[in-house]
């Protein structure tokens, strides 16, 4: 899992973020994530996880400092083994098109002909468990329903790199956790490395390999928590002491985050 043979999946070197409004987003930012990391990035609103998130993905660039990704610059970015995917806390289906025309936007924009998208329009549907709606409209479908189409819209590209935003922020408790324990079995299967933004402590300790706690002004890494969980990781390892203890002290950790960010203790 250290990935100590080959380059970083991303790798960010001294990379901050300041607006054109002057007001400084990210203070300098080291940060190496491995092939096969499980990274989630939490802290308090304002503290910069998306900005980090769009760093990445290089949505933005750096005011100062480097990025890094599979020891290159983004240029190579996009070929086989070097492709990222992106998925947002809303869903941003198109409302007129059915599930499989939704899925298959990636591969149109890339030209790829429709018999050849088929079988992988298919298979990203079956990963998220929705085959038989796939001639469905997303008005048809459930909150959560939604967001498997759009992570089938990311799966399609067979993606290495998993960028996601707050992916089930608006979902209720319970779907969820289902869709954390897709989400896992499928970076396990695929061997995907993952950086994913949460609000939710349990969540970050259950899918993580690794946590990043983030403090606000300005932005910056706070402190690191590993969960050194073996996988499959399921409902026993949510129900278990272990759990429990591992969600105390990251608790613990973010609080001291929300207080060095200047919020009210
Ligand atoms: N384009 C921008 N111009 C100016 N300020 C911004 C811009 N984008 C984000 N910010 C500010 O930078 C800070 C970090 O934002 P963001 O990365 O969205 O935080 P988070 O995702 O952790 O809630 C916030 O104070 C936000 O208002
Ligand atoms: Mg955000």
């Amino acid at each position: 899992m250290t990935g100590a043979t080959g380059p970083a999946v991303v790798e960010l070197r001294g990379a901050d973020k300041v607006f054109s409004n002057g007001m400084r987003g990210l203070a300098p930012i080291d940060l190496c994530v491995q092939p096969g990391e499980f990274v989630t990035l939490i802290g308090p609103s304002g503290c910069g996880k998306s900005t980090l998130l769009k760093l990445i993905a290089n949505l933005i660039a750096p005011t100062s400092g480097e990025l890094g990704w599979w020891g290159e610059g983004f240029e190579r970015v996009g070929q086989p083994g070097h492709q990222i995917a992106f998925v947002f806390q809303e869903p941003t289906l198109m409302p007129w098109s059915r599930v499989d025309t939704n899925v298959r936007l990636p591969l149109d924009l890339d030209h790829v002909s429709k018999e050849q998208a088929a079988p992988r329009v298919d298979a990203a549907l079956a990963n998220v468990n929705l085959t038989g709606f796939r001639r469905h409209y997303p008005r048809q479908l459930s909150g959560g329903m939604r967001m498997r189409v759009s992570i089938a819209r990311a799966l399609v590209t067979d993606p290495d790199l998993l960028l996601m935003d707050e992916p089930f922020g608006a979902l209720d408790e319970f779907t969820r956790n289902r869709l954390d324990d897709d989400l896992l079995r499928l970076s396990f299967e695929r061997k995907l490395t993952t950086i994913f933004v949460t609000h939710s402590l349990y969540e970050a300790v259950f899918l993580s390999t690794r946590v990043i706690v983030m403090a606000a002004n300005p932005g910056r890494v706070f402190a690191e928590f590993r969960v050194d969980e073996p996988e499959p990781r399921g409902d026993d390892f949510r129900t278990s002491a272990r759990f429990a203890e591992l969600s105390r002290e990251l608790s613990k950790i973010l609080h001291a985050a929300s207080v060095a960010g200047g919020a009210e203790a």
